[in-house]
């Protein structure tokens, strides 16, 4: 992904470490209904103390933690982008992407890192968003990188997408 580090930063610093965040998660009780223990899992930006990967471990799945530039720490695994995984789960990830040249690019990274047959379940919390997002447009270029297999609903103020990549 070609992103200067000022963008890098900014998106960096969307990040909390505040447990109360992790507590009301929705993705992560998400993965846990819809997971398997034996599917290879990637939390792609857990931010730095990766702290959904923990609980989920902790409930037995495979779990490992991608993030980039200061956010990374220990958690993470340096070789996390090198494999492709069963699930990919991104809480809190899209909706901070802060140009839409960044989000197609990430959108493009993730979809390397699945499996055909993968899943790519992520939120869009209606904030922060750093850009314009038009659901029609998200789904247009989601079905471009992935496929056309993409549920999407509501869930309080947040949309929650489960894309699975095409074989
Ligand atoms: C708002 S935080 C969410 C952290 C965590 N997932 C959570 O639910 O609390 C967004 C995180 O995504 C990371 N991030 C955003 N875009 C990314 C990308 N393209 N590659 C790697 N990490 C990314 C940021 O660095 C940041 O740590």
């Amino acid at each position: 992904m070609n992103l200067s580090d000022d963008q890098i930063k900014a998106v960096n610093k969307t990040a909390t470490n505040s447990s109360r965040f992790v507590d009301q998660a929705v993705i992560p009780k998400l993965v846990e209904e819809m997971a398997n223990t034996d599917w290879r899992i990637l939390d792609y930006g857990s931010g730095p103390k990766a702290l959904h990967v923990h609980r989920l471990r902790d409930l037995g799945f495979n779990v490992v933690a991608h993030d980039f530039g200061n956010n990374v720490t220990t958690e993470h695994d340096p070789k996390a982008l090198t494999r492709t995984y069963d699930l990919v789960y991104a809480s809190s990830v899209i909706n901070v992407q802060i140009s839409h040249e960044m989000l197609r690019s990430t959108l493009v990274e993730i979809s390397t890192l699945l499996d055909p047959g993968g899943v790519f379940l992520f939120n869009l919390p209606k904030e922060p968003q750093k850009i314009d997002f038009d659901i029609q447009d998200l789904i247009l270029t989601l079905s471009e990188i992935f496929g056309d297999d993409i549920d999407y609903k509501k869930r309080n103020s947040s949309w929650i997408f489960t894309v699975t990549k095409g074989t």
